[in-house]
Protein backbone atom coordinates (compact mmCIF):
# COMPACT_ATOMS: atom_id res chain seq x y z
CA UNK A 1 0.00 0.00 0.00
CA UNK A 2 3.01 2.60 0.43
CA UNK A 3 4.60 1.61 -2.25
CA UNK A 4 1.96 3.02 -4.99
CA UNK A 5 1.67 5.94 -2.44
CA UNK A 6 5.21 6.65 -2.63
CA UNK A 7 5.90 6.15 -6.72
CA UNK A 8 2.98 8.47 -6.83
CA UNK A 9 3.85 11.26 -4.59
CA UNK A 10 7.28 10.87 -6.81
CA UNK A 11 5.58 11.36 -9.67
CA UNK A 12 3.45 14.24 -8.72
CA UNK A 13 6.08 16.13 -6.87
CA UNK A 14 8.55 15.62 -10.10
CA UNK A 15 5.23 17.16 -12.14
CA UNK A 16 4.75 19.95 -9.67
CA UNK A 17 8.57 20.91 -10.08
CA UNK A 18 8.94 20.52 -13.80
CA UNK A 19 5.97 23.15 -13.69
CA UNK A 20 7.69 25.18 -11.08
CA UNK A 21 10.56 25.48 -13.40
CA UNK A 22 9.26 25.55 -16.39
CA UNK A 23 10.45 22.93 -17.95
CA UNK A 24 8.10 20.61 -20.52
CA UNK A 25 6.03 18.68 -19.01
CA UNK A 26 6.77 14.60 -20.40
CA UNK A 27 3.32 13.15 -19.11
CA UNK A 28 0.48 14.26 -21.48
CA UNK A 29 -2.37 16.28 -19.88
CA UNK A 30 -4.59 12.97 -19.77
CA UNK A 31 -1.91 11.24 -18.01
CA UNK A 32 -1.65 14.17 -15.64
CA UNK A 33 -5.19 13.93 -14.54
CA UNK A 34 -5.10 10.59 -13.58
CA UNK A 35 -1.93 10.87 -11.58
CA UNK A 36 -3.82 13.64 -9.66
CA UNK A 37 -6.95 11.69 -9.18
CA UNK A 38 -5.00 8.41 -7.86
CA UNK A 39 -2.93 10.90 -5.84
CA UNK A 40 -6.17 12.46 -4.47
CA UNK A 41 -7.84 8.83 -3.55
CA UNK A 42 -4.31 8.07 -1.38
CA UNK A 43 -4.66 11.33 0.25
CA UNK A 44 -8.03 11.39 1.23
CA UNK A 45 -8.92 9.24 3.59
CA UNK A 46 -12.83 7.46 3.97
CA UNK A 47 -15.20 10.11 6.01
CA UNK A 48 -17.17 9.45 8.84
CA UNK A 49 -19.32 12.67 8.00
CA UNK A 50 -18.57 15.33 6.18
CA UNK A 51 -19.21 19.37 5.80
CA UNK A 52 -19.35 21.79 2.90
CA UNK A 53 -18.35 24.98 4.44
CA UNK A 54 -19.85 28.76 3.23
CA UNK A 55 -16.20 29.01 1.60
CA UNK A 56 -16.35 26.01 0.07
CA UNK A 57 -13.76 24.02 2.22
CA UNK A 58 -14.85 20.40 1.84
CA UNK A 59 -14.09 19.15 5.80
CA UNK A 60 -14.15 15.62 6.29
CA UNK A 61 -14.09 14.05 10.01
CA UNK A 62 -12.13 10.40 9.36
CA UNK A 63 -11.24 8.13 12.20
CA UNK A 64 -7.90 9.50 14.04
CA UNK A 65 -5.71 6.30 13.97
CA UNK A 66 -6.71 5.95 9.54
CA UNK A 67 -5.70 9.63 8.73
CA UNK A 68 -3.26 10.20 6.34
CA UNK A 69 -0.52 10.93 9.18
CA UNK A 70 0.04 6.74 9.54
CA UNK A 71 0.91 5.99 5.89
CA UNK A 72 4.45 7.74 6.95
CA UNK A 73 6.73 4.49 7.33
CA UNK A 74 8.83 5.98 10.25
CA UNK A 75 5.43 6.35 12.13
CA UNK A 76 3.99 2.56 11.94
CA UNK A 77 4.71 2.08 15.68
CA UNK A 78 3.48 5.48 16.67
CA UNK A 79 1.40 5.61 19.38
CA UNK A 80 -1.09 9.17 19.30
CA UNK A 81 -0.90 11.51 21.65
CA UNK A 82 -3.93 12.95 22.56
CA UNK A 83 -3.02 16.41 24.11
CA UNK A 84 0.78 17.61 25.09
CA UNK A 85 1.96 17.13 28.28
CA UNK A 86 2.62 21.05 28.82
CA UNK A 87 0.21 23.64 30.09
CA UNK A 88 -1.03 26.29 27.41
CA UNK A 89 0.89 29.23 29.01
CA UNK A 90 -0.58 32.60 29.02
CA UNK A 91 2.45 35.22 30.26
CA UNK A 92 1.88 37.27 33.00
CA UNK A 93 1.92 41.41 31.52
CA UNK A 94 0.80 40.12 28.51
CA UNK A 95 -3.07 41.08 28.42
CA UNK A 96 -4.93 40.96 24.69
CA UNK A 97 -8.33 41.03 25.27
CA UNK A 98 -9.01 42.28 22.36
CA UNK A 99 -11.89 40.29 20.84
CA UNK A 100 -10.79 40.45 17.14
CA UNK A 101 -8.35 37.34 17.69
CA UNK A 102 -10.66 34.89 15.72
CA UNK A 103 -11.24 31.44 18.34
CA UNK A 104 -11.07 28.20 17.21
CA UNK A 105 -14.87 27.92 17.55
CA UNK A 106 -15.74 31.11 15.51
CA UNK A 107 -13.67 29.39 12.11
CA UNK A 108 -16.58 26.43 12.32
CA UNK A 109 -20.34 26.79 12.73
CA UNK A 110 -21.73 24.18 15.87
CA UNK A 111 -23.50 22.33 12.91
CA UNK A 112 -20.45 21.29 12.09
CA UNK A 113 -18.61 18.77 14.81
CA UNK A 114 -16.98 15.50 14.27
CA UNK A 115 -18.05 12.73 16.21
CA UNK A 116 -16.38 10.93 18.79
CA UNK A 117 -12.45 9.10 17.43
CA UNK A 118 -12.64 11.36 14.19
CA UNK A 119 -10.65 14.26 13.80
CA UNK A 120 -11.59 17.50 11.29
CA UNK A 121 -9.62 16.89 8.35
CA UNK A 122 -9.66 19.22 4.56
CA UNK A 123 -10.52 17.11 1.82
CA UNK A 124 -7.12 17.76 -0.34
CA UNK A 125 -8.57 19.46 -3.74
CA UNK A 126 -6.82 19.75 -6.63
CA UNK A 127 -5.87 22.87 -6.95
CA UNK A 128 -4.57 21.94 -3.12
CA UNK A 129 -2.05 19.97 -5.16
CA UNK A 130 -0.60 23.48 -6.55
CA UNK A 131 1.10 24.04 -3.15
CA UNK A 132 3.26 21.34 -4.02
CA UNK A 133 5.30 23.76 -6.46
CA UNK A 134 6.06 25.87 -3.63
CA UNK A 135 9.12 23.38 -2.08
CA UNK A 136 11.95 25.95 -1.89
CA UNK A 137 10.81 28.36 1.06
CA UNK A 138 10.62 30.62 3.74
CA UNK A 139 12.52 29.47 6.56
CA UNK A 140 14.28 26.48 4.58
CA UNK A 141 16.18 29.27 3.01
CA UNK A 142 16.97 30.98 6.13
CA UNK A 143 18.34 28.44 8.18
CA UNK A 144 20.70 26.69 5.50
CA UNK A 145 22.37 30.13 6.07
CA UNK A 146 24.32 30.13 9.28
CA UNK A 147 25.67 33.95 8.60
CA UNK A 148 23.60 36.32 10.24
CA UNK A 149 23.41 38.99 7.61
CA UNK A 150 23.45 36.80 4.10
CA UNK A 151 21.00 34.88 2.89
CA UNK A 152 22.05 31.99 0.74
CA UNK A 153 20.52 29.26 -1.21
CA UNK A 154 23.02 26.81 -1.52
CA UNK A 155 20.19 23.97 -3.29
CA UNK A 156 17.92 26.06 -3.30
CA UNK A 157 17.77 28.62 -5.67
CA UNK A 158 14.53 29.79 -6.48
CA UNK A 159 13.39 28.29 -9.59
CA UNK A 160 14.71 30.31 -13.02
CA UNK A 161 12.01 32.95 -13.67
CA UNK A 162 10.56 32.87 -10.59
CA UNK A 163 11.09 35.56 -8.01
CA UNK A 164 11.35 34.95 -3.89
CA UNK A 165 11.14 37.57 -2.10
CA UNK A 166 11.44 37.75 2.17
CA UNK A 167 11.34 40.31 4.70
CA UNK A 168 11.71 38.84 8.22
CA UNK A 169 12.99 39.11 11.90
CA UNK A 170 15.17 35.79 12.50
CA UNK A 171 17.28 34.47 15.69
CA UNK A 172 19.31 32.24 16.78
CA UNK A 173 17.99 32.17 20.49
CA UNK A 174 17.67 28.04 21.77
CA UNK A 175 14.09 27.45 21.71
CA UNK A 176 11.15 24.71 21.96
CA UNK A 177 8.90 26.87 20.40
CA UNK A 178 7.51 30.37 18.94
CA UNK A 179 4.80 32.19 19.34
CA UNK A 180 2.75 35.40 17.19
CA UNK A 181 -0.22 36.63 17.05
CA UNK A 182 -0.85 37.26 12.96
CA UNK A 183 -2.80 39.80 11.25
CA UNK A 184 -5.04 38.22 8.89
CA UNK A 185 -4.82 40.05 5.25
CA UNK A 186 -5.67 38.58 1.66
CA UNK A 187 -3.00 39.80 -0.61
CA UNK A 188 -4.22 39.10 -4.48
CA UNK A 189 -2.43 36.85 -6.54
CA UNK A 190 -2.57 34.93 -10.16
CA UNK A 191 -2.35 31.35 -10.17
CA UNK A 192 1.26 31.02 -10.62
CA UNK A 193 1.75 33.87 -7.47
CA UNK A 194 2.20 32.92 -3.57
CA UNK A 195 2.17 35.17 -0.46
CA UNK A 196 2.63 34.39 3.00
CA UNK A 197 3.05 35.48 6.69
CA UNK A 198 4.42 33.16 9.08
CA UNK A 199 6.75 32.12 11.25
CA UNK A 200 9.45 29.31 12.48
CA UNK A 201 11.42 27.16 14.37
CA UNK A 202 14.46 25.49 12.77
CA UNK A 203 17.26 23.48 14.04
CA UNK A 204 20.37 23.57 11.70
CA UNK A 205 22.99 21.07 13.16
CA UNK A 206 25.01 21.75 10.33
CA UNK A 207 24.12 18.30 9.01
CA UNK A 208 20.67 18.59 9.06
CA UNK A 209 17.95 21.44 8.98
CA UNK A 210 14.82 20.55 10.32
CA UNK A 211 11.98 23.12 10.01
CA UNK A 212 8.47 23.99 10.72
CA UNK A 213 6.22 26.95 9.55
CA UNK A 214 2.96 28.45 10.25
CA UNK A 215 1.03 31.61 9.56
CA UNK A 216 -1.20 32.33 6.66
CA UNK A 217 -1.29 31.91 3.07
CA UNK A 218 -2.52 33.12 0.01
CA UNK A 219 -1.94 30.90 -3.12
CA UNK A 220 -3.81 29.92 -6.21
CA UNK A 221 -7.30 31.72 -6.14
CA UNK A 222 -9.72 29.09 -5.08
CA UNK A 223 -13.36 29.40 -6.51
CA UNK A 224 -14.57 31.48 -3.74
CA UNK A 225 -13.59 34.71 -2.30
CA UNK A 226 -11.99 33.60 1.55
CA UNK A 227 -8.76 32.86 0.01
CA UNK A 228 -6.90 32.99 3.21
CA UNK A 229 -5.43 29.76 4.90
CA UNK A 230 -4.13 28.41 7.87
CA UNK A 231 -1.05 26.68 6.32
CA UNK A 232 2.41 24.38 7.72
CA UNK A 233 5.10 23.45 6.64
CA UNK A 234 7.48 20.64 7.43
CA UNK A 235 10.66 19.02 6.57
CA UNK A 236 13.64 17.53 7.57
CA UNK A 237 16.53 18.02 5.00
CA UNK A 238 15.53 21.50 4.24
CA UNK A 239 12.81 20.98 1.52
CA UNK A 240 15.13 18.74 -0.27
CA UNK A 241 13.21 15.53 -0.49
CA UNK A 242 11.24 15.80 2.68
CA UNK A 243 8.14 17.08 4.13
CA UNK A 244 5.19 18.91 2.76
CA UNK A 245 2.77 21.56 2.95
CA UNK A 246 -0.39 21.36 5.65
CA UNK A 247 -1.05 17.76 5.44
CA UNK A 248 -0.32 16.82 1.93
CA UNK A 249 2.16 14.07 2.63
CA UNK A 250 1.93 11.68 5.51
CA UNK A 251 3.33 13.12 8.77
CA UNK A 252 1.18 15.57 10.77
CA UNK A 253 -0.94 14.35 13.36
CA UNK A 254 -4.41 16.09 13.66
CA UNK A 255 -5.65 15.50 16.85
CA UNK A 256 -7.97 18.41 16.73
CA UNK A 257 -12.17 18.41 15.69
CA UNK A 258 -12.67 22.34 14.80
CA UNK A 259 -9.32 23.71 13.58
CA UNK A 260 -7.48 21.98 11.03
CA UNK A 261 -4.52 22.70 7.96
CA UNK A 262 -5.41 24.36 4.86
CA UNK A 263 -8.70 25.44 6.74
CA UNK A 264 -10.13 29.47 5.65
CA UNK A 265 -9.58 32.02 8.07
CA UNK A 266 -11.91 34.85 8.01
CA UNK A 267 -12.89 37.52 8.30
CA UNK A 268 -9.75 39.24 7.57
CA UNK A 269 -8.76 42.89 8.26
CA UNK A 270 -9.98 45.50 6.61
CA UNK A 271 -7.56 48.83 5.30
CA UNK A 272 -8.43 51.25 7.71
CA UNK A 273 -10.88 49.19 9.13
CA UNK A 274 -11.53 46.06 11.60
CA UNK A 275 -8.38 44.40 12.45
CA UNK A 276 -8.42 40.21 12.83
CA UNK A 277 -5.42 38.09 14.10
CA UNK A 278 -5.16 34.42 14.82
CA UNK A 279 -2.89 32.99 17.46
CA UNK A 280 -0.69 30.24 16.63
CA UNK A 281 2.28 28.59 18.45
CA UNK A 282 4.60 26.25 17.55
CA UNK A 283 5.71 24.06 21.16
CA UNK A 284 7.71 21.04 21.30
CA UNK A 285 6.78 18.93 24.09
CA UNK A 286 9.63 18.37 25.99
CA UNK A 287 8.54 14.87 27.61
CA UNK A 288 7.07 13.25 24.19
CA UNK A 289 9.73 15.64 22.03
CA UNK A 290 6.43 16.26 19.41
CA UNK A 291 6.28 19.22 18.01
CA UNK A 292 2.49 20.69 18.88
CA UNK A 293 0.51 23.05 16.43
CA UNK A 294 -1.47 25.21 18.71
CA UNK A 295 -4.48 27.70 17.15
CA UNK A 296 -5.58 29.83 20.37
CA UNK A 297 -5.59 26.97 23.38
CA UNK A 298 -7.03 24.53 21.15
CA UNK A 299 -4.17 21.87 20.19
CA UNK A 300 -4.42 21.14 16.51
CA UNK A 301 -2.06 18.70 16.27
CA UNK A 302 1.31 17.61 16.21
CA UNK A 303 4.71 16.51 14.20
CA UNK A 304 5.80 13.15 16.24
CA UNK A 305 9.83 13.20 17.02
CA UNK A 306 10.08 10.32 14.39
CA UNK A 307 10.22 12.60 11.61
CA UNK A 308 12.74 14.79 12.82
CA UNK A 309 16.42 14.73 13.54
CA UNK A 310 18.00 18.01 14.74
CA UNK A 311 14.49 19.06 15.70
CA UNK A 312 14.12 16.19 18.75
CA UNK A 313 16.50 18.49 20.92
CA UNK A 314 14.65 21.66 20.36
CA UNK A 315 15.13 24.49 18.26
CA UNK A 316 18.18 27.04 17.49
CA UNK A 317 16.40 29.46 15.16
CA UNK A 318 13.64 31.02 15.20
CA UNK A 319 12.43 33.80 13.03
CA UNK A 320 8.69 35.62 12.26
CA UNK A 321 7.95 37.46 8.43
CA UNK A 322 6.61 37.42 4.88
CA UNK A 323 7.36 35.72 1.91
CA UNK A 324 6.28 36.20 -1.72
CA UNK A 325 7.17 34.22 -5.08
CA UNK A 326 5.91 34.97 -8.68
CA UNK A 327 6.84 34.47 -12.09
CA UNK A 328 9.22 36.65 -13.38
CA UNK A 329 7.15 37.62 -16.02
CA UNK A 330 4.30 38.69 -14.01
CA UNK A 331 3.35 42.15 -11.72
CA UNK A 332 4.46 40.52 -8.30
CA UNK A 333 1.94 40.24 -5.73
CA UNK A 334 1.86 42.43 -2.28
CA UNK A 335 3.13 40.89 1.16
CA UNK A 336 1.08 41.01 3.99
CA UNK A 337 -1.58 43.86 4.12
CA UNK A 338 0.25 45.52 0.63
CA UNK A 339 1.74 48.50 2.83
CA UNK A 340 5.16 49.12 3.80
CA UNK A 341 5.73 48.51 7.81
CA UNK A 342 6.20 52.47 8.29
CA UNK A 343 2.61 52.96 7.60
CA UNK A 344 1.76 51.38 10.92
CA UNK A 345 -1.69 49.71 12.31
CA UNK A 346 -4.26 48.77 10.22
CA UNK A 347 -2.58 49.53 6.95
CA UNK A 348 0.13 47.23 7.27
CA UNK A 349 -0.01 43.95 8.67
CA UNK A 350 0.64 43.26 12.12
CA UNK A 351 2.60 40.13 13.89
CA UNK A 352 2.76 41.09 17.67
CA UNK A 353 3.58 39.01 20.90
CA UNK A 354 6.02 37.15 19.46
CA UNK A 355 7.09 35.24 21.97
CA UNK A 356 10.03 32.13 22.48
CA UNK A 357 9.77 29.16 24.70
CA UNK A 358 12.11 26.80 26.28
CA UNK A 359 11.78 24.21 29.13
CA UNK A 360 13.06 27.07 32.21
CA UNK A 361 11.19 29.67 30.95
CA UNK A 362 10.62 32.21 28.25
CA UNK A 363 14.14 33.46 26.46
CA UNK A 364 14.44 36.84 25.29
CA UNK A 365 13.17 37.70 21.87
CA UNK A 366 16.72 39.45 21.21
CA UNK A 367 19.43 39.58 18.88
CA UNK A 368 17.18 39.82 15.93
CA UNK A 369 18.92 39.99 12.10
CA UNK A 370 16.79 40.87 9.24
CA UNK A 371 16.63 39.48 6.24
CA UNK A 372 15.01 41.66 3.98
CA UNK A 373 15.71 40.26 -0.13
CA UNK A 374 13.94 43.81 -1.63
CA UNK A 375 14.17 46.00 0.75
CA UNK A 376 12.93 48.58 -1.91
CA UNK A 377 9.74 46.48 -2.14
CA UNK A 378 9.52 44.33 1.20
CA UNK A 379 9.99 44.80 4.60
CA UNK A 380 10.04 43.97 7.86
CA UNK A 381 10.07 46.45 11.02
CA UNK A 382 10.76 45.15 14.72
CA UNK A 383 9.36 47.25 17.29
CA UNK A 384 8.20 47.29 21.37
CA UNK A 385 6.48 50.35 23.02
CA UNK A 386 7.83 51.48 26.00
CA UNK A 387 6.28 50.73 29.44
CA UNK A 388 5.05 53.51 30.33
CA UNK A 389 3.29 54.10 26.60
CA UNK A 390 0.28 52.14 25.82
CA UNK A 391 0.23 50.92 21.76
CA UNK A 392 -3.50 51.52 19.87
CA UNK A 393 -5.60 48.30 21.62
CA UNK A 394 -3.28 46.99 24.44
CA UNK A 395 -0.13 46.13 24.74
CA UNK A 396 1.76 44.41 21.75
CA UNK A 397 5.05 42.93 23.23
CA UNK A 398 7.58 42.33 20.84
CA UNK A 399 5.58 42.97 17.60
CA UNK A 400 6.68 43.45 13.70
CA UNK A 401 4.81 44.99 10.80
CA UNK A 402 5.90 43.29 7.74
CA UNK A 403 4.37 43.90 3.94
CA UNK A 404 5.20 45.90 0.44
CA UNK A 405 2.90 46.54 -2.24
CA UNK A 406 1.40 45.01 -4.80
CA UNK A 407 3.20 45.54 -8.47
CA UNK A 408 6.72 46.50 -7.23
CA UNK A 409 9.31 45.90 -9.31
CA UNK A 410 12.05 47.77 -7.39
C1 LIG B 1 7.96 -1.29 14.55
O1 LIG B 1 8.02 -2.36 15.44
C2 LIG B 1 8.53 -3.54 14.85
C3 LIG B 1 8.41 -4.69 15.87
O2 LIG B 1 8.94 -4.30 17.11
C4 LIG B 1 9.97 -3.31 14.40
O3 LIG B 1 10.48 -4.46 13.78
C5 LIG B 1 9.98 -2.15 13.41
O4 LIG B 1 11.32 -1.83 13.07
C6 LIG B 1 9.33 -0.92 14.01
N1 LIG B 1 9.22 0.10 12.98
C7 LIG B 1 9.54 1.37 13.17
C8 LIG B 1 9.40 2.29 12.03
O5 LIG B 1 9.92 1.81 14.26
C1 LIG C 1 29.07 28.04 9.36
O1 LIG C 1 29.84 28.53 8.29
C2 LIG C 1 31.22 28.32 8.41
C3 LIG C 1 31.90 29.04 7.26
O2 LIG C 1 31.22 28.85 6.05
C4 LIG C 1 31.51 26.81 8.44
O3 LIG C 1 32.90 26.56 8.57
C5 LIG C 1 30.76 26.22 9.62
O4 LIG C 1 30.95 24.81 9.63
C6 LIG C 1 29.29 26.54 9.54
N1 LIG C 1 28.64 26.09 10.75
C7 LIG C 1 27.50 25.42 10.74
C8 LIG C 1 26.94 25.07 12.06
O5 LIG C 1 26.92 25.13 9.71
C1 LIG D 1 -7.34 42.88 30.00
O1 LIG D 1 -8.07 42.21 31.01
C2 LIG D 1 -7.36 42.11 32.25
C3 LIG D 1 -8.18 41.26 33.18
O2 LIG D 1 -9.55 41.40 32.96
C4 LIG D 1 -7.10 43.53 32.78
O3 LIG D 1 -6.41 43.47 33.99
C5 LIG D 1 -6.26 44.29 31.76
O4 LIG D 1 -6.07 45.61 32.16
C6 LIG D 1 -6.93 44.29 30.39
N1 LIG D 1 -5.98 44.82 29.43
C7 LIG D 1 -6.31 45.71 28.50
C8 LIG D 1 -5.20 46.13 27.61
O5 LIG D 1 -7.42 46.15 28.36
Amino acid sequence: MEEPLLLLLIMLLAIANNLAQGRLVTASLKEEKLVIKRQLELLNKPAIKSFVTKHGDILDCVEINKQLAFDHPLLKNHSIQMKPSFKITKRKGLNDNSSTILTASQLLPKSMRCPKGTVLVKRIQEEDLAMAKYSKLFGVAFLISNSSSKLVYPYNDPPPGVHNELAALVTSTQNTGATAKINLWSPSVTPNQYSDVSFFVGNDNGIVTNTLITGWTVSNPHLYPDNTRLYTFWTRDSGKSTGCYNALCPGFVQTSQTVTLGQTLSPISRHMGPQYFVHLTLQQDVKTKNWWLLYGEEKVGYWPKELFDSLVIGANKAGWGGEIQSPVSESPPGMGAGHFPEENYRRACLMKYLDLFAPQGFPAVKDLNYYLTKPKCYRAMYGKYPVNEEPPEGDWGNFVFVGGPIGCKD
